[in-house]
């Protein structure tokens, strides 16, 4: 099983970008393969409707979320909401078709120094995703306090938090696994959220 896993912050010192490391270090102590990105392998000038050529940032979301099974996002929170950059490269990965984010499994982490971690911004993440078709996982993970959250060897400090966060995606990359090769899960799937398996007869275009 493949895993694109990047962070969502552009910026050096990043928390996100950490805890997009230890993510892809918790997917191979499962037995998975890790595609690791950066937010500036996929950024995109301002999206605009009337620029019909695709950037290259676009092109390489695109055609990275193509090659793995399910993707990983760490997502910062900016103003309770999703950063401006990712939901720009969502915007144009999006046009594209077929729209690559239908019916892909994603995962969604934050960090943040404030005490909720990040969270709504990923509650705000889930609407553009789950618009799109993705099977974005019911679990989430934020990691509150993120300036003093990271022990020396740059672990998850908390035994505790250690523990969930790799419970947490031995449990996602087992979903993803069964979705990938048991034809009744992906059927669940279309019976939960009453989709027609055929995409063009459930989801309009824009
Ligand atoms: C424009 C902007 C808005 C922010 N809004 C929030 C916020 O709503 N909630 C929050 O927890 N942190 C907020 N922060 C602080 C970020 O969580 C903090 O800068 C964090 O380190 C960003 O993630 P990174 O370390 O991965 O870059 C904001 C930061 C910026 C630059």
């Amino acid at each position: 099983m493949r895993f694109l896993v990047f962070s969502a912050s552009l910026r050096a010192e990043s928390f996100n970008t950490r805890l997009a490391k230890l993510a892809g270090a918790a997917i191979e102590a499962h037995g998975g393969t890790v595609d690791r990105a950066g937010m500036s392998d996929f950024d995109c000038p301002s999206y605009d409707h009337d620029v019909h050529d695709f950037p290259p940032g676009a092109a390489e979301f695109r055609r990275r979320l193509e090659a793995n099974d399910a993707f990983v996002i760490a997502a910062p929170e900016y103003n309770g909401s999703i950063p401006g950059v990712l939901k720009n490269a969502i915007d144009w990965a999006s046009r594209y078709r077929p729209q690559p984010f239908h019916e892909r499994h994603a995962l969604l982490i934050s960090a943040s120094p404030s005490m909720v971690g990040g969270n709504r911004g990923l509650w705000a993440l889930r609407v553009p995703l789950e618009h799109l078709g993705a099977r974005v996982y019911p679990d989430m993970f934020s990691l509150a306090q993120a300036h003093q959250a990271f022990d020396a060897e740059g672990r998850i400090a908390s035994p505790q938090l250690r523990e969930r966060f790799a419970q947490m995606f031995a449990a996602f990359m087992d979903l993803v696994e069964a979705a990938k090769h048991y034809p009744c899960a992906k059927q669940a799937w279309h019976e939960f959220l009453s989709e027609h398996p055929d995409a063009a007869m459930h989801r309009p275009e824009d």
